[in-house]
């Protein structure tokens, strides 16, 4: 039996344990000056705090990993302990490194061997339902290697010839059919040992992990994502964020 044939230890069954990595190491840039972006309060509560919680509504993850900034991990550290978290998942925090990748493959050699579904999830993403959450873990469950949410897209996308550093007009190459393209967004769900093998081989810039994993060759599947899935980038996107919680806060109350 080939490497690629023997089954995963995901697709093996339903005893497999689900973690989540939660790359939360950046500095948050283009939010403007501040602490880093998943330190920033949303609803008066740490945007990791949220992201955190999300991820341990599903029943299936019983593991958070915390990549955090490495100068902020012991503030990361003691905000998971002061936030009431659901007793049945375990944490851990680790430092991150200066990219995303890097911060999500520190996180993963945090990984304990008896977890065979990882997820990874963006810290700037806080308010994923739940659903999507186990949508996507179900996917990998049924033995897809790697798997995005990801939304149609509202805007036409055109390929350009960058203007680079001077601005200025840039001419259009292409534009791909909008209805065959797809806006990705976290959690991602893998396969353990796929998508360790995709950081141990695959080299160069990439903006997701379930890229790396197309990189080996390998099929990556997409399944519905979520509008409130959406990731806290630009000021404009902290306003979005406040309005749908306080819909939320609302909601509940009824
Ligand atoms: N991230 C990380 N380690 C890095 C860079 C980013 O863990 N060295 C994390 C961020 O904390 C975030 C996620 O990757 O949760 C998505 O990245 P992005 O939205 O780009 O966040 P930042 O890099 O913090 O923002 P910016 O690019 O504006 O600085
Ligand atoms: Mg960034």
């Amino acid at each position: 039996m080939s490497d690629e044939s023997r089954p995963s230890p995901a697709q093996a069954g339903t005893t497999t344990r689900t973690a989540a990595v939660i790359p939360a190491a950046g500095r948050g840039v283009r939010l403007g000056p501040g602490a880093p972006k998943a330190l920033r309060a949303l609803g008066g509560t740490p945007m990791l705090i949220h992201a955190v919680r999300a991820m341990a509504a599903s029943r299936a993850v019983s593991l958070v990993v915390v990549v955090a900034p490495p100068e902020e991990a012991a503030e990361v550290k003691s905000l998971l302990e002061s936030h009431a978290l659901p007793e049945r998942t375990d944490f851990l925090v680790v430092p991150g490194g200066d990219s995303r990748q890097e911060s999500v493959r520190l996180g993963l050699d945090a990984l304990p061997p008896e977890y065979g579904i990882v997820l990874v999830h963006d810290a700037a993403r806080p308010l994923v339902p739940v659903d999507t959450v186990d949508t996507v873990i179900e996917a990998v469950r049924e033995g897809a290697p790697a798997v995005v949410p990801a939304l149609p897209l509202a805007d036409t996308v055109k390929e350009v010839e960058p203007a680079g550093a001077e601005g200025g007009p840039e001419p259009v190459v292409a534009t791909p059919a909008r209805s065959r393209l797809r806006a990705v967004q976290t959690p991602q769900g893998f396969d353990r040992d796929t998508l360790v093998r995709a950081h141990e081989t695959v080299t160069g810039e990439v903006t997701d992990d379930a890229g790396m994993v197309e990189q080996l060759g390998l099929t990556v599947v997409v399944v519905p994502g979520h509008e409130e899935a959406f990731k806290v980038t630009r000021p404009l996107d902290l306003v979005l964020a406040e309005a749908v919680l306080a819909r939320r806060r609302l909601n509940d109350g009824f």
